[in-house]
């Protein structure tokens, strides 16, 4: 699952954070992220929407898309059968990791000391999400874990925006960054796909 998840986050330079409210904007989000130049994309499970919205933008050709904000053993079974190919969690658990190993998806668990790094190394988990990444420390706390933990790779994310993203992404341990400036609520309700497709554009270039 490691190589797998390695594969999926070397995939593009930002995961759009998403909130889906509405179903029926689940697909046309998702075309204007993948041609936008961001198919990897993550849903959180922060609206009742959220499954459905998965199911319909894993339909869509070109898209990877991953389940966020996972905070039980049981999201992870139902995140793959909706058509989850990762899943990220705010939080380092071991009774998540298991889970997401029984479920055979992909993990990417959140962590923002050394003890929680240490935690998912012992769970075979390379790759972790820096979270909240400006709050927990930013660049000069990635910069510290380089030192112990050379082996690790983080997706920062957590109060990244279009200026300070680029910063994160020139550390050599940091493959990706994540976050929601790229679909804002404001832009999804209006349904602006072309306005998202925009931002994505800007990011991915
Ligand atoms: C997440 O769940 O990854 C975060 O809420 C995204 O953080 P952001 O909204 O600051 O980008």
């Amino acid at each position: 699952d490691t190589e797998r998840l390695a594969g999926i986050l070397a995939l593009a330079p930002v995961i759009p954070v998403l909130k889906v409210a509405r179903e029926a904007d689940a697909a046309p989000l998702a075309r204007a992220l993948v041609d936008g130049g961001l198919p990897v994309i993550e849903v959180t499970l922060r609206s009742d929407a959220a499954l459905g919205a998965i199911e319909r933008m894993a339909s869509v050709e070109g898209a990877v898309v991953g389940v966020g904000t996972v905070t039980r053993p049981s999201d992870f079974r139902a995140a793959r059968d909706a058509g989850a190919r990762f899943a990220v969690s705010p939080g380092f658990a071991a009774d998540l990791a298991d889970a997401a190993e029984g479920a055979g998806l992909p993990f990417l668990p959140g962590i923002a000391t050394a003890g929680e790094a240490m935690a998912a190394l012992r769970h075979g988990l390379r790759y972790l999400k820096f979270y909240p990444a400006t709050a927990a420390g930013g660049i000069p706390m990635l910069k510290a874990l380089a030192g112990p933990f050379p082996d690790l790779r983080f997706c920062p994310t957590g109060g990244l925006n279009g200026e300070n993203f680029r910063d994160y992404l020139a550390l050599a341990n940091v493959v990706c960054v994540g976050g929601s400036w790229i679909a804002p609520d404001a832009l999804v309700d209006a349904g602006d796909w072309a306005g998202i497709a925009g931002k994505a554009r800007a990011a991915a270039g």
